[in-house]
């Protein structure tokens, strides 16, 4: 008899036939006539309801059937009296294939609080709500690749190790492999990275966007899908020193073109996870948040709402409420200023575009009036920013200016500007965060909880 996964036989129409399941007791319970094991596999969110009649199996041949061991069971798959399934599985067999001592194993049937939860990370996964996320991260993952598949995209690889700085906001962890109490020095007592790995400084990237411009100046179309890496103060529930991030490249797209894409392909994807997640989705509406369902479908239905950072400093100045920091044209937004756009003013998502140049990186293309940059950032309600992009820069004196005033060396970017110096062309491209889009459609409240082994200050136990 074939395995068959958790998954497949809650939907089997074929009864009466013997199946084996092999899973991870979640509950035990019963009486002296029987006893029910709900069984997990990871295939889904629902157990499947193992029968075991007490004439064939005595109490003391299931004594290490507790919560947390691991089971394979072969049964006859039968209908179901009792009530919430349709399919339960009479035991024949029940071999116990690893135990879990109920005085040590930490997953009890009571709940147990995330916090909790981020100090097991090893055994989170087994729980309601971490195979919920993970399996919604999946299908996120996933329906990414199929997008820009499906429109005509190339998935281009970037470097995890650098000697560059994406974003010129010197947020990045050094990689290397000089002995850290006697380091090599040059003759002026400064460490001699000449003698490093590599040569040179090098660093864990912060971005892939610029070697996927390299890629769409080329292949036209791209994205990247991979890890990046940022030494900022990310301490808070929207922050990761470690995480995915999803960067598009167009040739010959412009910011128009660059907002439809970013609202196009975040709709599509929280479309995606609502039919190929449902009963995840589900769980995680009624356990956490009850408004989830509502506001991922106001999502795909929605127009966003598409204004200037000028537009939005406006609104701010004269709203109702009062902000911890002050608005001004010219400072960074705040999260709690992007919220109220989106939550209270707008009610929907909001493209902002046109920022001040001296907040946003290098590489932004100039507008006419000098002062501002064809940016734009996606606010998502609950979350913030969960979309940086831009049109680039594609001119090469005026880039080479704005890198001159904000400090990027040119020589560690010569092969960037030779981009703008041999058959230059518009372009526009974004980057999505993915955990951020991970935690607006499971309604998780922390970003540690939407990846496996979260990476934070203090944090890399796991
Ligand atoms: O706005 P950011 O810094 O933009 C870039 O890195 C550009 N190179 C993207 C591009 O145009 N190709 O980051 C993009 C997105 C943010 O909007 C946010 O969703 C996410 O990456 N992000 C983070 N997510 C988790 N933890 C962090 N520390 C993040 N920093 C940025
Ligand atoms: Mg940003």
């Amino acid at each position: 008899v074939r395995r068959s996964s958790v998954q497949q036989l809650l939907q089997s129409q074929e009864l009466e036939r013997e199946v084996v399941v092999k899973g991870w007791v979640r509950t035990r319970r019963g009486n002296k006539y029987v006893q029910f094991v709900a069984l997990n596999d990871g295939s889904t969110i629902h157990t499947i309801q193992v029968v075991a009649d007490a004439e064939k199996f005595p109490e003391e041949t299931l004594k290490d059937v507790a919560t947390g061991a691991c089971l394979s069971v072969r049964g006859q798959l039968v209908a179901s009296q009792g009530k919430g399934q349709a399919v339960e599985i009479q035991a024949i067999e029940i071999e116990v294939l690893g135990t879990a001592d109920p005085e040590e194993y930490p997953l009890q049937k009571k709940g147990h609080s995330l916090e909790f939860l981020r100090e097991i990370a090893h055994l989170r996964p087994r729980t309601n709500t971490f195979g919920a996320v993970l399996r919604v991260r999946h299908a996120l993952a996933f329906a990414v690749h199929q997008y820009f598949n499906d429109h005509g995209f190339y998935y281009v690889h970037t470097p995890i190790i650098t000697g560059s700085d994406a974003e010129g906001a010197g947020q990045m962890f050094r990689v290397t492999t000089l002995p850290p109490e006697h380091p090599p020095r040059t003759a002026d007592g400064s460490v001699d990275y000449k003698e490093d790995f590599f040569g040179k400084q090098t660093n864990l990237t912060v971005s892939g966007q610029l070697e996927a411009e390299v890629a769409a100046m080329a292949l036209g179309k791209v994205y990247t899908f991979g890890p990046t890496f940022r030494a900022e103060n990310s301490n808070t529930a929207r922050h990761l020193a470690e995480f995915w991030m999803i960067e598009p490249e167009v040739a010959f797209n412009d910011l128009q073109d660059n907002m439809d894409l970013a609202e196009d392909f975040l709709k599509s994807l929280v479309r995606q996870a609502l039919e190929k997640c449902a009963d995840d989705l589900q769980f995680l509406n009624d356990q956490y948040d009850k408004e989830l369902l509502n506001r991922l479908r106001f999502v795909i239905e929605n127009d966003f709402q598409r204004l200037t950072y000028t537009e939005a400093v406006e609104i701010l100045k004269v709203a109702k409420q009062k902000f911890e920091f002050p608005v001004d044209w010219g400072t960074d937004l705040q999260s709690e200023h992007e919220r109220y756009l989106v939550e209270k003013h707008f009610r929907k998502p909001v493209i902002l575009t046109d920022y001040p140049k001296d907040i946003k990186a290098f590489y932004m293309k100039l507008n006419d009036d000098g002062r501002t940059v064809r940016a734009m950032d996606v606010l998502f309600p609950g979350i913030g920013e969960i979309i940086g992009g831009s049109q680039r820069e594609e001119n090469l004196e005026k880039l080479r200016t704005r890198m001159e005033q904000m400090h990027v060396e040119e020589h560690e970017l010569w092969w960037y500007l030779e981009l703008r110096k041999f058959g230059t062309a518009p372009h526009a491209g974004f980057g999505l965060g993915f955990e951020r889009l991970v935690l607006f459609v499971t309604g998780m409240a922390n970003i540690r909880d939407v990846i496996p082994f979260p990476r934070f200050p203090k944090n890399a136990d796991f």
